[in-house]
């Protein structure tokens, strides 16, 4: 990042512009999973109708080891009615609470699948906790598109840039499109504060400073968050806010919070949190780009579980 920050200059720019003409804006649909508290969202381009799909969700049932595609085709169904031409299936990262519906929508949908080039450190870290054989490429190559910081991309005639904002993995992209900014987990609605950063290859205070990069961009960009847990006293889910909302309120990172006190209390608040019910089989099948294992010989998939490794 350094002093110039480049990408962020390209940023300000794409949403100051997207600010000032209509026609740089997308349209936004988000799509929240009950079960996972994820957002997906359906971003398109109203004078082409070329969309992106960022972060939807397979359902699982971890009891009986049964997929189901209720979100998916909610998804499916929306992009359907609209008459949308699906050009980019975008994960923000490899999430660990639910497992990835891309496979899936790409087969009905079409679409590249795309994530953070840093996925490689992901997979590795990952492959040797599943202890994963040699089949299990660790270059990415389950994706069709790794992006870098700063890599621009269109979604129709809408202009796009995408952030890299590591700390709740190594792997975390916020993407922007127009003058909306899908942050993936990073930052929540400002009564809840920030998403957690202890999972293997996670880091409080590389989030904080990912979560700062952010908070520069102009005060009216549209945030679009990953997740909503709800927060105590509020009553509905919601997952829009603003750059300005946020540096005013956010309960752990409003302006004035130093970087110290904020890993000071992210590391504590971790500690108290459980594992995510889903993080075994969302981590091996979403660093295979959402594909299930390779079948056994009797040709059904298994989800592996390290016993007191994690
Ligand atoms: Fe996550």
């Amino acid at each position: 990042m350094g002093n110039t920050d480049s990408a962020l200059a390209a940023a300000t720019i794409q949403i100051e512009a997207a600010r000032a003409e209509k026609a740089k804006r997308p349209t936004i649909a988000g799509f929240f999973d009950e079960a996972t508290f994820t957002i997906s969202y359906v971003v398109h381009d109203p004078a082409t109708n070329e969309a992106a799909i960022i972060d939807s969700v397979l359902d699982y049932e971890s009891a009986s080891g049964r997929t189901s595609h209720g979100s998916a085709d909610r998804i499916v169904e929306y992009v359907t009615l609209n008459n949308l031409k699906v050009t980019w299936l975008i994960e923000t990262h490899a999430h660990a609470d639910h497992i990835s519906a891309a496979p899936y929508l790409q087969e009905k949908l079409g679409g590249k699948l795309a994530i953070g080039k840093e996925i490689i450190r992901v997979q590795d870290v990952f492959g040797k906790l599943f202890n994963a054989g040699t089949d299990f490429e660790r270059d990415g190559s389950q994706f069709d598109h790794l992006f870098a910081d700063g890599e621009t991309f269109k979604v129709g005639t809408l202009d796009g840039i995408a952030l890299h904002v590591p700390g709740h993995t190594p792997a975390d992209m916020a993407f922007i499109i127009g003058d909306a900014a899908f942050v993936g987990d990073t930052i929540f609605m400002p009564d809840f504060g920030t998403a957690r950063a202890d999972f293997p290859g996670g880091d409080a205070r590389q989030l904080f400073q990912s979560i700062r990069r952010l908070l520069s961009l102009p005060e009216a960009t549209r945030l679009f968050l990953c997740h909503d847990y709800k927060a105590p006293g509020r009553d509905d889910y919601a997952w829009e806010t603003t750059v300005g909302q946020q540096r005013r309120e956010n309960v752990h990172v409003k302006d004035g919070v130093t970087e110290d006190e904020f890993v000071k209390m992210r590391t504590t608040r971790d500690a108290t949190l459980a594992m995510p019910n889903l993080i075994m089989p969302s981590v091996q099948v979403n660093i295979r780009g959402g594909r299930l294992p390779d079948p056994e010989d009797n040709g059904v998939s298994y989800i592996k579980i390290p016993v007191n490794a994690v």
